[in-house]
């Protein structure tokens, strides 16, 4: 007899307020639940799922976000063509479990008066800080408003976007918002690229280039781990990649994974962070340095 074929999950319910969000946080919370947020900006592949999944090995509610949160993008960056699938995405997060969609529009986020912006020093003087301007500021606000209008107990973050991460950490930690910050590990097609909702905009001939900048990293992790000198595999590295093809080389670099302080040699803890462009694509990736042998 053949297995009937699995029934299709329940529709993912959709709030689109804060008081209707809270009001069904209460309720679970009133059943004893505990909750876990996923904040994306939709458009969503296996990396964002895992992430659900992740939430439900802590908590028994995931509450997914999807808000794409214009105050993180830079004058000129990709806000009016960042895909958006909701559809699409509240099917793949009915699939993964997850209990409910939080999608405000931008007027329940920023409505008219709104003028409080979350600032995190010294995290963001480094990397992607200075070239994107204002994006951590962006990226701590909306996250501080999801945090505290949802109150979860944990939250969970991609190591995709590292610096982001320790941005968030930082910023919950100093505010005492209640939560604690989980990070997962990044989700890689089969040929090493770290999925991105931004892969879509790739042309076939880039398609075929981006996979290089996992493959540098993870070669020249291993060549730190077998003891060769950073400053030499740091500059082959970065002759790799523009051999690849990448048209811009915005940095790769070693630092130490917690302060993001510059290391000239690994040491426990050191991660390597690149970000480079393929025409008005900007990827970024990183990979931790495992220790020495
Ligand atoms: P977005 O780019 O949609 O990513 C949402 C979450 O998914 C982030 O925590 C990100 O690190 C994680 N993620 C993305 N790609 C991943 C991958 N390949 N593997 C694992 N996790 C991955 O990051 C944002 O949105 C926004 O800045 C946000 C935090 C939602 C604030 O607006």
């Amino acid at each position: 007899m053949p297995h009937p074929a699995p029934l299709p999950p329940a529709p993912l319910p959709i709030v689109r307020t804060v008081p209707e969000l809270r009001a069904q946080i209460a309720q679970w919370r009133r059943q004893g639940h505990r909750v876990g947020l996923i904040p994306t900006m939709g458009a969503l592949h296996a990396g964002h799922v895992s992430l659900v999944a992740r939430a439900l090995a802590e908590a028994d509610r995931a509450v997914a976000t999807i808000f794409v949160n214009p105050k993180q993008f830079g004058p000129g960056e990709d806000l009016e063509r960042y895909p958006r699938h909701e559809t699409e995405d509240a099917a793949k997060l009915a699939t993964a479990g997850a209990n409910l969609l939080f999608a405000p529009g931008l007027a329940e986020m920023y409505p008219s008066g709104f003028a409080t912006t979350v600032a995190v020093s010294r995290l963001t003087d480094v990397l992607d800080g200075p070239l994107r301007p204002g994006h951590f500021e962006g990226v701590a606000t909306v996250v501080a408003k999801l945090l505290l209008q949802t109150l979860p107990d944990i939250a969970v973050f991609g190591e995709k976007d590292y610096q982001q991460l320790l941005v968030i950490r930082r910023m919950a930690q100093d505010l005492d918002i209640p939560v604690r910050i989980v990070g997962a590990p990044t989700v890689r097609d089969a040929n090493g690229l770290a999925m991105s909702s931004r892969n879509a905009y790739l042309s076939p001939a880039h398609r075929a280039i981006a996979p290089t900048l996992h493959a540098v990293l993870a070669g020249a992790a291993e060549r730190l781990r077998r003891g060769e000198l950073a400053a030499s595999v740091l500059f082959s590295g970065r002759n790799a990649l523009n051999a690849a093809g990448f048209t811009q080389l915005d940095y790769l670099e070693l630092r130490d994974g917690e302060s993001l302080a510059v290391l000239d040699a690994p040491k426990t803890g050191a991660r390597l962070f690149a970000a480079a462009w393929l025409d008005k694509t900007r990827l970024i990736d990183n990979v931790a340095v495992p220790s020495h042998s």
